[in-house]
C-alpha cells in the first residue's frame, strides 16, 4: 500500500473513528474558533471544510451563519458526521480532486488535514481553483512543539524492532509548521497575502492508559507503526511514551500536553 491507501484505509476503519471521537477532537477542535475568524467566516459566507472528520468545524460554521460543505474522504467519518450534525452537507471526496466547479466558495478551511494528504500541493491548487476572488484559504497543522505527536515515532525509532513491517513513507509532518514554506507554497500557487501565527492547544487525558489508547486507536500514522510492532518491541515502546510523558501528569493523575499548532492563511 501507498500512503494514500494507508491513510484512507485507516480512517475508513469504524473503530478509528470512535476512538477520534472519544479521545481526540476534544484536541482538535481547540482551533476551530480561530480558524473560521482567520477565513473570515461569517453570515452568507460559502464555505469548503477539508478533511472535515466529524464535522466539528463545519457545524461551528453553520453556527455562524455560513453555507457549508464538509468533504472527507471516509464514507465511515462522512456517516457519523452526518449524524452528528443533521442539516449540514457532507459530501465524500478526495481533497486532492475536488468535485467542485470553479470559483464554487468564498472561503475554503482544513483543521488538521494537510498533514494527511499524500500531495498537499495539490489539495492547496485545488482550494485555488474552487475559490472565487477575493477567497480565503486557511487551515491547522501541528507545531513540532506538540509534545503529543512525534512521541511513538520517537520511542519506536529507539525501542523497536528493525526488522517490523516498515510504513510507506508520508509527506513530511512538520512542513507547513514553516512559516516561510507554507507561504512559499501559498505563493507559488498564486495565493497572496500569506501570514501564520501559533496556537495555543492542550490535550487533557484522564490517564496515560487514554493517552496510548487514543494514539494507538485513534490516528493512522502512530495506530500503523504500534501495531506494525512485535509484542515485545511494542511494550517498550509504550514504556518510554510513559517516561516521555511524566512530566505532563496533573495532581489528579491525568495528563495535560502542550499541543501548539500553526494556522496559516492566505487569499486568493
Ligand atoms: C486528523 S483528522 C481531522 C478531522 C477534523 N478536521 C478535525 O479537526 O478533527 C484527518 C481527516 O482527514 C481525512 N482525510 C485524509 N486524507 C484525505 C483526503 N485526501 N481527502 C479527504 N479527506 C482526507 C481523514 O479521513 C480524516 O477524517
Amino acid at each position: 500500500v501507498d500512503f494514500h491507501e494507508l491513510e484512507k484505509a485507516g480512517w475508513s476503519e469504524r473503530g478509528v473513528v470512535e476512538a477520534y471521537e472519544r479521545a481526540i477532537i476534544r484536541l482538535t477542535t481547540q482551533s476551530v474558533e480561530p480558524l473560521l475568524e482567520a477565513a473570515g467566516v461569517g453570515r452568507g459566507t460559502r464555505l469548503l471544510d477539508l478533511a472535515t472528520g466529524l464535522g466539528q468545524t463545519a457545524a461551528a460554521a453553520a453556527a455562524r451563519g455560513a453555507a457549508v460543505t464538509g468533504l472527507d474522504f471516509s464514507p465511515a467519518m462522512i456517516e457519523r458526521a452526518r449524524a452528528l450534525h443533521p442539516g449540514i452537507d457532507f459530501v465524500e471526496g478526495d481533497a486532492q480532486a475536488l468535485p467542485f466547479p470553479d470559483g464554487s466558495f468564498d472561503a475554503v478551511v482544513s483543521n488538521f488535514g494537510m498533514l494527511h494528504f499524500a500531495d498537499p500541493d495539490r489539495a492547496l491548487a485545488e482550494a485555488f481553483r474552487v475559490l472565487r476572488r477575493p477567497g480565503v484559504v486557511a487551515f491547522t497543522v501541528w507545531s513540532p512543539a506538540a509534545v503529543g505527536l512525534g512521541i511513538a515515532q520517537s520511542a519506536a525509532a529507539e525501542h523497536g524492532d528493525a526488522g517490523a513491517a516498515r510504513l510507506p513513507p508520508g509527506p513530511a509532518f512538520f512542513r507547513f509548521s514553516d512559516a516561510a514554506e507554507a507561504a512559499r507554497t501559498l505563493t507559488q500557487i498564486g495565493f497572496v497575502e500569506c501570514d501564520s501565527t501559533e496556537i495555543r492547544q492542550r490535550w487533557r487525558l484522564a490517564s496515560m492508559d487514554d493517552l496510548l489508547r487514543a494514539l494507538a486507536e485513534g490516528t493512522v500514522r502512530n495506530r500503523a507503526l504500534l501495531r506494525s510492532q512485535p509484542a515485545a518491541a511494542r511494550a517498550m515502546i509504550e514504556n518510554a511514551i510513559r517516561a516521555a510523558l511524566l512530566p505532563y501528569r496533573t495532581v489528579e493523575g491525568g495528563l495535560e500536553i502542550p499541543m501548539p499548532a500553526v494556522l496559516s492563511r492566505a487569499r486568493r
